[in-house]
């Protein structure tokens, strides 16, 4: 399949049309950004070691039974992937506060919530990603109904129970992570976008070392070191 005209590019990807008017190719970019697009850098091999875990993470998640946008990863920086009309809503799924959760609310970090918190930002880069409640999401016309919304916090916790045991068998442990799905050509609800530790945040079970985009954010330096880890824990090939 080959790359044809430039669809989208973002901070992290660029989208690309196909041959196949129902397939997109995502190149993933060695670039970093945080803080909006406020914090900038370029770590190259990045964008391999996220194609990579993210093809891991949505064959894992096919197969167990959640209807993701994946098709192939062609090569190290090329996933083949279905096209879908982007749901404008980040689904962001918490089991332990940290982040922008405990600045805001004031909950320590490092507390585990009583509950996975699942949350809806408005996926606009302008307005600074704002929280959504449900009535701001059918203001906004962001989903058809109600049950659109059920449906992706459905998901959201399926995914998030599948892969909080799929990492703890790793000795990683899963704080939170941004979700995105999108309708198929047959207007189904799917999972789109990557799974990557750009989007995940993970944190050694035995250490606490922050192993995700945490890093660069926080200026810890071994980005790159730790998506190897990663991506070595989930391919099984750590000690
Ligand atoms: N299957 C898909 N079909 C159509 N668009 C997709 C699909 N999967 C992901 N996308 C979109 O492609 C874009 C990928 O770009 P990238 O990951 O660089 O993100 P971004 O838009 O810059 O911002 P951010 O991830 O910070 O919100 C995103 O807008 C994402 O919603
Ligand atoms: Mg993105």
């Amino acid at each position: 399949m080959n790359k044809k005209e430039l669809v989208y590019e973002g901070k992290a990807k660029k989208i690309w049309a196909t041959d196949d008017s129902n397939l997109y190719i995502s190149e993933f970019k060695d670039d970093l950004t945080a803080f909006n697009g406020g914090k900038k850098s370029t770590e190259e091999g990045k964008g391999a070691l996220n194609n990579k875990i993210s093809t891991q993470l949505f064959k894992f998640l096919d197969k167990k039974g959640v209807p993701t946008h994946f098709v192939d990863m062609i090569d190290d920086n090329h996933m083949l992937h279905k096209k879908a009309e982007v749901i404008l809503i980040e689904v962001i799924v918490r089991n332990i506060a940290t982040g922008s959760l405990s600045r805001n609310l004031g909950i320590e970090d490092g507390k585990i919530l009583p509950f996975t918190l699942v949350e809806f930002d408005y996926k606009d880069d302008e307005l600074g990603d704002p929280k959504l409640n449900d009535q701001h999401c059918l203001i906004l016309e962001l989903v058809k109904d109600e049950s659109e919304l059920e449906y992706m916090r459905y998901m959201a916790r399926k995914i998030n129970r599948l892969l909080k045991d799929f990492y703890g068998s790793r000795n990683l442990t899963l704080v939170d992570f941004k979700l995105e799905f999108g309708r198929d050509n047959n207007n189904n609800i799917i999972l789109i976008d990557e799974l990557s530790p750009d989007n995940f945040r993970l944190w050694d079970s035995e250490s606490g070392e922050k192993m995700d985009k945490d890093r660069f954010r926080e200026g810890l330096g071994g980005l790159k070191v730790a998506y190897q880890e990663v991506l070595n824990r989930i391919l099984g090939e750590d000690k």
